[in-house]
């Protein structure tokens, strides 16, 4: 791996995305910082992180044959590979919540963040960000439901261990993306995800409130839910949420 370490910058995802701009860079270059002026979260949130506790990071990747029909397996290895380094540490039960929200038991301890370069219906290369929690014991009273691995173990983790942990899993992922073995991928996300095959509470973008069960993934990514006497109905980004 190609590795820049900063102390400050806006954003990781952003510093790479100048960078790729500027130069041709190579498969796996990783930028982290120590802290981000402007960490970006999913759907133009802010990611806040204390400053040299937790892991923020931009892993880049370039892809030779990835059609983009095929984007949200993309993001299934990445939450995968953060799920399988976690559950080294801890005894606490981690969950995908849809699309890739990364909970232990009910708090995000992780999040994810995936820019794609697109030409001619292929993904050319991708920046995945990464927010991990890990040694940040509090958090403000804005942030509600977070947790780092520091508040599940009580003593701190080397960051430095952990980022090469996660590099070295979302290699394998990805190559299993590029040897085309999708099914894999998906069955072990299905495995990991919050509420799946449970009765839930959910809230739809006209407001409706009901009870279903997520019940499968589609190949574009959208979350599938069985809800009583209905058909099934199928869910993008913004359109439902937990109650
Ligand atoms: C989310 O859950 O909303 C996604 C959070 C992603 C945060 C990471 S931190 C490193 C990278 N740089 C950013 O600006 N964001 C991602």
């Amino acid at each position: 791996m190609f590795l820049i370490k900063l102390n400050a910058t806006d954003s990781t995802n952003s510093y790479i995305k100048d960078l790729a701009q500027k130069q041709d860079l190579n498969d796996f270059t990783v930028v982290v910082a120590k802290y981000q002026k402007k960490g970006r979260g999913q759907m133009g949130t802010m990611w806040e992180s204390e400053s040299g506790k937790n892991l923020t990071f931009s892993v880049f990747t370039k892809f030779l044959n990835y059609e983009i029909d095929k984007q949200f397996y993309l993001s299934m290895a990445v939450s995968l590979a953060l799920i399988n380094v976690i559950k080294q540490y801890v005894n606490t039960p981690i969950y995908i919540k849809w699309p890739n929200d990364i909970l232990a038991e009910n708090n995000k301890i992780a999040g994810i963040l995936i820019e794609n370069t697109i030409k001619l219906n292929k993904i050319k290369s991708s920046i995945i960000g990464i927010g991990l929690n890990i040694n940040q014991s509090e958090f403000s009273d804005s942030i509600k439901n977070v947790t780092s691995l520091r508040n599940l173990l009580g003593k701190n983790v080397n960051e430095d261990v952990l980022l090469e942990e996660i590099i070295r899993k979302l290699k394998t992922n990805i190559l299993e993306l590029e040897n085309q073995n999708f099914d894999k991928i998906k069955i072990q996300y299905l495995k990991f995800l919050y509420k799946y095959n449970e009765s839930a509470n959910f809230i739809d973008y006209n407001d409706r409130k009901f009870i279903g069960k997520i019940i499968d993934i589609s190949k574009t990514g959208k979350l599938i839910v069985k809800i009583k006497s209905e058909m099934n109905r199928e869910f993008g980004l913004k359109e439902i949420s937990f109650l």
